[in-house]
């Protein structure tokens, strides 16, 4: 069984045009007791539909704050999101979500755990099972639907994750560092792993990410956010052609993107000064 068959199929040829996400203007403050926090100013992006961007950014600088905002679970203080054409009011079904921890339910089948946004939604689970079954089978673990997350290790309740993002077929599917608590050489495989689905379904994806690498590896285009407050300072499409297998690393041009990335973080991670001023 193929994604295609599962979910919305790619769209062969031209790489569609329609934007799937709009951003403008989005700027976001938050209230608390020690005065108001500008975590997000200015921030203006689009996502075509099937187009894979990666966000790159120092920690606090505002990354879940915006993957928030697109997912409808916060409102912002100023400008615009539309996702497919229509204004961000609130949860939505075109919208899938993979978070840094799998989160899943511990006393749900790993089955029940993929579809709890159908349930969400008020739709009848036992209708969507078969879908769900085949999500399984697209991230490898079918003969798991009945074990409970805590047979399974990290890398495969993060697939878990991935299948439960996709249950609902959103056209935008967000993913907020969903491989940082992986080890390296896992890290990896799943990056690989997502790049053949994403490959067959299609979907737009923001990801947002502190690996340079993931961020060359699985982009179309990658958006560097300064500091806090998050701004963004270079948006750099990667001309690297797919699919890009763990020998990427190797060629020329992904030394060029990454050295060229690595010049906007400290050794500490932080955004350096002179380039995020000058851009
Ligand atoms: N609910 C909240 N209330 C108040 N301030 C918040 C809230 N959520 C986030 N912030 C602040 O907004 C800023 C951006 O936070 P956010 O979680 O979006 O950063 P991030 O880029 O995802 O960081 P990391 O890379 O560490 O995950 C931080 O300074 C944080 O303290
Ligand atoms: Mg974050």
């Amino acid at each position: 069984m193929t994604a295609a068959r599962i979910l919305s199929p790619r769209r062969d040829g031209e790489a569609a045009k329609t934007p799937q996400l709009v951003i403008s203007g989005l700027g976001v403050t938050y209230a608390t007791r020690g005065g108001s926090v500008k975590a997000l100013d200015g921030v203006d992006l689009t996502i075509a539909e099937g187009e894979f961007v990666t966000v790159l950014g120092p920690s606090g600088c505002g990354k879940s704050t915006l993957l928030k905002i697109v997912s409808g679970l916060l409102a912002p203080s100023a400008g615009t999101v539309t996702v497919g054409g229509r204004t961000v009011q609130g949860p939505q079904a075109e919208v899938g979500i993979v978070f840094q921890q799998a989160t899943l339910l511990p006393w749900r089948t790993v089955l029940e755990n993929v579809l709890v946004p159908i349930r969400a939604l008020g739709k009848p689970a036992e209708a969507y099972r078969d879908k769900a079954m085949d999500l399984l089978r697209l991230v490898g673990l079918e003969s798991f639907a009945d074990n409970y997350p805590n047979e399974l290790s990290g890398g495969m309740q993060q697939r878990v994750g991935i299948a439960r993002g996709l249950m609902n077929d959103p056209q935008l599917l967000l993913m907020d560092e969903p491989f940082s608590a992986l080890d390296a050489m896992t890290r990896e495989r799943m990056a690989a792993e997502l790049q053949t689905i994403w490959m067959e379904t299609q979907k737009a994806v923001l990801f947002i990410t502190h690996s340079i690498q993931e961020a060359i590896t699985l982009a179309d285009r990658i958006v560097v956010l300064s500091e806090r407050p998050g701004r963004v300072v270079e948006v750099l499409p990667v001309d690297l052609p797919r699919p890009r297998l763990a020998d990427v690393v190797s060629s020329p041009r992904y030394s060029e993107l990454y050295a060229h990335l690595r010049d906007y973080f400290r050794v500490d991670g932080k955004l350096t000064n002179s380039k995020a001023a000058a851009a």
